[in-house]
């Protein structure tokens, strides 16, 4: 497994994301991924299913200080006071002491931005979490928050795959040595899997469509991927991507497919993204 550098954090490169993985089931799931080699977690309040993670970590019998574990603070905590007891009340379902990360879910319309970071620098300095950071902040807000933070944030989180090109957010990160953290890397495994682009790699490497995305994301300077599986064949599939490598050809003709600016996860209290 290859760690990423993200401003004092090591975040494993690929990790298991958990939205809509629910109970037992995810418990399961979040074991056998352990087991099977993964030590990154991503989970959120909004899941509900931070229980089920906790208890999964626990029953996979690996070191919980092996495990990179992640949670998010929803849009109705970002109040001071709120947000803090949002880590608090994750806590205490994960049935863990600190987290290794927690994000602002998404960046808020009401809120003034350096009332949030400053709660989100509090939950740090009271040990709550190791790390934290920021999802879904286009380039101005990431600008924004990182001149208000006293404490360097490690990450965005971010819509990311060959379908949609995140070349402006890609480019802030770096600026600030934050890792760009890729959500619905696989775009849902839709019809992506049969493009050229991705079909060619897959059958001259011998991998599957999955396996051929996933590296060109972490083949990415500063990028991290969190696909989510409800199969364990395939979660250990997804794990599988770092003994090749793809060519700048195949790179390139994998982002060219980013032009389609298709955008999966948009809501009403969505900030406004950046041009593509
Ligand atoms: N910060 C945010 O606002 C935000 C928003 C969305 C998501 N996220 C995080 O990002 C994680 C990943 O995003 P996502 O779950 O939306 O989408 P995703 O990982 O791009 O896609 C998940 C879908 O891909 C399929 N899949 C997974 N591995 C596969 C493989 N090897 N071959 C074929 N199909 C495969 C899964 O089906 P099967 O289950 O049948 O394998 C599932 O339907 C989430 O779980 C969550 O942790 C964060």
């Amino acid at each position: 497994m290859h760690d990423i550098a993200a401003n004092g954090a090591r975040m494993p490169a690929i990790g298991l994301g958990t939205w809509t993985l629910k109970g037992e089931t995810c418990a399961e799931l979040v074991a056998g991924a352990l087991r099977a080699g993964y030590r990154h977690l991503d989970t959120a309040a909004m899941y509900e299913n931070e229980a089920a993670v906790g208890e999964g970590l626990r029953a996979s019998g690996i070191d919980r200080d092996e495990v990179f574990v992640t949670t998010k603070i929803w849009l109705t905590d970002l109040a001071d006071g709120d947000l803090q007891r949002s880590v608090e009340a994750s806590l205490g379902r994960l049935g863990l002491d600190q987290v290794d990360l927690t994000l602002i879910h998404w960046p808020s319309k009401s809120v003034p931005m350096a009332e949030s970071i400053g709660a989100l620098n509090d939950v740090a300095e009271r040990g709550l979490a190791r790390h934290i950071g920021i999802s879904n902040f286009p380039v101005a807000l990431i600008d924004e928050a990182v001149a208000l933070s006293g404490r360097p944030l490690a990450c965005n989180q971010v819509e990311y795959h060959p379908y949609l090109s995140q070349d402006r957010v890609l480019e802030a990160c770096r600026r600030h040595g934050m890792a760009m953290v890729s959500y619905c890397p696989l775009a849902r495994g839709s019809e992506l899997f049969n493009e050229p682009a991705v079909a060619g790699p897959a059958e001259r490497h011998g991998r599957t469509g999955a396996q051929i995305v996933l590296r060109w994301h972490v083949q990415q300077e500063g990028v991290v991927a969190i696909p989510r599986s409800s199969n364990p064949g395939r979660i250990a599939q997804n794990l599988d991507v770092f003994d090749f490598t793809l060519d700048d050809g195949e790179m390139a003709a994998i982002s060219a497919l980013g032009s389609r600016r298709h955008r999966i996860c948009n809501f009403e209290f969505s900030p406004d993204w950046d041009p593509v």
